[in-house]
């Protein structure tokens, strides 16, 4: 019998209005566009609760939009049960990635998290050998947004690539 449960994602930065958002929008329709919406749940969620309930920030909306993404997300914090309620948890940075592992229950609950990054192409690491973040482009210009998105749709990429191969999809 072939494999047909989900695949649980869930995309995680501080506030859930900017990256984890674009990150989500981007790998719902890489997901779409390879026909496997019924193969994922993909969602986001903040470590933070300073915006729970918003729609994603509007830079990250329009420059999503202006490349043909829409972003579909309400903000919500990431709470320990969402460990059970998802497979693959990816943290945007290294910030985010400690809290997830603090909050973590168990060891198992440990090896979800991962940086979005890490699916990226091969770059520079720090000295603890983790792949950069993506840069929290909230107190900045229009600039870090852009490359907010190219980053996020590089490395979802890339994940899509190794969820397709290490689940067997075709
Ligand atoms: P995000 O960006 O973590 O990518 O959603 C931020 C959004 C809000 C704040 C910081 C980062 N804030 O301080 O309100």
């Amino acid at each position: 019998m072939p494999d047909t449960t989900s695949i649980r994602v869930c995309f995680v930065c501080l506030g859930n209005i900017c990256r984890s958002p674009t990150a989500e929008g981007i790998f719902l329709t890489l997901v779409e566009e390879a026909k496997l919406g019924d193969r994922f749940e993909i969602d986001s969620a903040g470590t933070a609760a300073y915006h729970i309930g918003k729609a994603a920030d509007p830079r990250s909306a329009a420059t999503a939009r202006a490349r043909g993404t829409s972003l579909p997300s309400r903000a919500r914090k990431f709470m320990r049960p969402d460990f059970d309620r998802f497979d693959y948890v990816i943290a945007m940075d290294r910030s985010n990635r400690e809290d997830l592992l603090r909050l973590a229950p168990d060891a198992e609950c440990e090896r979800k998290v991962h940086l979005l990054r890490a699916f990226g192409p091969a770059e520079a690491r720090d000295a603890d050998g983790l792949h950069e973040d993506v840069p929290d482009p909230y107190y900045g210009g229009a600039r870090g947004f852009e490359d907010v998105y190219d980053i996020c749709a590089t490395a979802c990429a890339g994940l899509l690539r190794q969820l397709r191969s290490e689940h067997e999809l075709s």
